[in-house]
């Protein structure tokens, strides 16, 4: 039988669901309480979307974020577990989905900002998420990534693209089974930008008070295929 990763990935959050919505919600990564979230929040809402679909929502804490701040948002994510959970908060609304199935068809709505929240971790997964983004978007609809800044990684992987063994390190004990990461340096991630409709994204790096370094890399890019 071959390996394949695209379904280990998903494998992973399917025995990882109990302890990730304990670490959200709990407030245990550290980066997330000191940078990542507010950073996320803060590309979204200066942009001033009416309509966002959060793509691999897991828990949901983002959706409710943003429908706490008037925005109409939709949470996908292919983990009914996540999806219940985040249903049972009473904030947005939620469907069970893979990236795969993302199109006009199976979602009946369009939306002015897609956000993918350190939710892209594939190969395949993530060409087909950039795939749907001109039928998911309105004319003029903006995606926003936030993912690990590729620079972070350069000491555990080759530079060059490719699958790298995951881990859990940092995380909780309650955590097992991590699944492997296509490691994208910079130019592949704008690559997808600009092969999919997209002007050339802009890059925010959110910095780490504590180490001064990136924290993360933010890529915020304007549709303009479908105008
Ligand atoms: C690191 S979690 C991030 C969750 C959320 N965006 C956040 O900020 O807390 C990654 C999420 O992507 C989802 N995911 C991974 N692959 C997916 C796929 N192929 N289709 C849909 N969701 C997927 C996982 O189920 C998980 O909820």
């Amino acid at each position: 039988m071959s390996y394949d990763p695209e379904s280990k990935i998903i494998n992973s959050w399917k025995k990882n669901v109990d302890p990730w919505i304990r670490a959200v919600r709990d407030h245990e990564i550290e980066t997330r309480q000191l940078v990542t979230n507010k950073a996320i929040v803060d590309a979204i809402l200066y942009l001033s979307p009416k309509s966002v679909i959060d793509i691999g929502c897991g828990e949901g804490w983002l959706v409710r974020e943003l429908v706490g701040r008037g925005v109409n948002t939709l949470g996908i994510d292919v983990i009914r577990e996540f999806v219940e959970s985040a249903k049972k908060e009473n904030s947005g609304r939620y469907r069970v989905l893979n990236y795969d199935e993302l199109s006009y068809q199976t979602l009946g709505e369009r939306f002015d900002m897609i956000v993918c929240n350190f939710s892209l971790f594939g190969s395949k997964s993530v060409e087909s998420v950039f795939h749907s983004t001109a039928e998911v978007l309105n004319p003029n609809g903006v995606l926003v990534i936030q993912t690990l800044h590729p620079d972070n990684h350069q000491g555990e992987v080759s530079a060059s693209e490719g699958w790298v063994e995951g881990s859990w390190s940092g995380f909780s004990r309650e955590f097992c089974d991590p699944a492997p990461w296509y490691y994208r340096p910079l130019e592949s991630w704008i690559k997808l930008f600009t092969d999919s409709g997209f002007e050339m994204p802009k890059i925010i790096e959110p910095a780490n008070p504590i180490t001064g370094k990136p924290a993360s890399i933010i890529f915020v890019g304007n549709h303009v295929a479908n105008c």
